[in-house]
């Protein structure tokens, strides 16, 4: 099939969301989320966790919606977010930032964006995360190795709203390694009680130890980056390998923005329980779909491009993919 032809068919399958596969817990749906979400029902989801196409002024090969469209554009998913989410959900949006064309600033459609989602959806910031990706390729060129007058950028902000002001969470499920001195603070059992310098009360309860400590809003984690790994001749022995691998078998283009693994378990595990429900409407190569099913959380997942649908399947052990009809429909 060429040309026209292929759009119109590539038209056809969007209009109507078919079903991809399928696991024990999820459902990866080819199609346009919006058709996926206005299915479901109200107040049946407890987390969406996503990382939409950003609006980016370059387009990337999946198609972005330029930067002054993009608030209008993403308002149409959000309104079926509210609604299907649960009293006590989450919604999680990962969104790289972006520069504005031909100019040395910064687009304001992050900050644009969470104003809208909060004054006319009525959603609440319950807190905003900053993943730090130091693997981060410097750009714009223009601003940044030609004439140095910017510095990289090394962060994507993730909002995590509420659909109300208080959106299931237990921190106790993230917690991390106590440093170092922390480590020897409560090896050594006393220490000084009393008002430090910074007007901080360290009282008795400072020596317990609660199996880890709170995590911090900024989450390290590199971007599961082909190029970088080439680059880096990283020995790539995670997860991603086997989804490269099945792609590189089965012909397909891997997904160019990947999530790594620890943004949606992260989220996963803070905000949701065993048997909770979580959807990603713009799921790429479904990272957050394995996640889910390998944190025995229910999964629904959309993602508009069939290739990377059917390269999400090598995520998943074969035995774990109970229905394939995406590798049916497109041989
Ligand atoms: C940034 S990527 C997500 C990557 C994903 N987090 C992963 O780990 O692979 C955004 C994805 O949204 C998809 N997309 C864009 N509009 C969509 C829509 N209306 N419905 C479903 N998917 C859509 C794009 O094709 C793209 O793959």
């Amino acid at each position: 099939m060429v040309g026209k032809e292929l759009t119109k068919a590539r038209a056809a399958e969007v209009s109507r969301p078919v079903k991809g596969y399928a696991t024990a817990l999820g459902t990866m749906w080819h199609g346009d989320s919006r058709h996926v979400l206005e299915k479901l029902k109200d107040n049946s989801v407890n987390a969406i966790i996503t990382s939409p196409p950003f609006a980016l002024t370059r387009v990337k090969s999946y198609g972005n919606e330029p930067e002054h469209r993009y608030v209008d554009w993403f308002m149409q998913f959000a309104e079926q977010f509210k609604r299907v989410l649960t009293d006590d959900g989450s919604l999680v949006l990962d969104l790289g930032g972006a520069w504005l064309p031909g100019s040395p600033t910064r687009s304001l459609y992050q900050y644009r964006l969470l104003i809208r989602l909060c004054d006319e959806l009525g959603f609440h910031l319950a807190e905003d995360f900053y993943w730090f990706n130091p693997a981060k390729i410097p750009g714009p060129r223009e601003w940044v190795t030609r004439q140095r007058i910017r510095v990289k950028d090394s962060v994507n902000l993730v909002w995590w709203l509420g659909k109300t002001e208080y959106p299931k969470a237990n921190n106790k499920n993230v917690l991390v390694e106590y440093s170092a001195s922390m480590k020897r603070l409560l090896a050594k059992k006393s220490y000084n009680q009393g008002i430090r310098p910074s007007g901080h009360d360290v009282g008795a309860a400072w020596a317990i130890d609660h199996g880890g400590a709170i995590p911090s809003n900024v989450i390290r984690a590199e971007l599961e980056h082909d190029l970088l790994d080439n680059f880096l001749e990283v020995a790539n022995t995670s997860a991603s390998d086997d989804y490269q691998k099945y792609c590189r078998e089965h012909s397909i283009p891997t997904h160019p923005a990947r999530f790594p693994r620890t943004i949606p378990e992260f989220f996963t595990k803070f905000l949701t329980d065993e048997g909770d429900l979580i959807v990603d409407p713009f799921a790429g190569s479904n990272m957050t779909g394995v996640v889910a099913e390998e944190l025995s959380r229910k999964w629904i997942s959309a993602e508009l491009d069939r290739d990377f649908v059917r390269g999400s399947i090598g995520r998943f052990s074969p035995e774990s993919v109970t229905t394939n009809k995406i590798d049916q429909l497109y041989k």
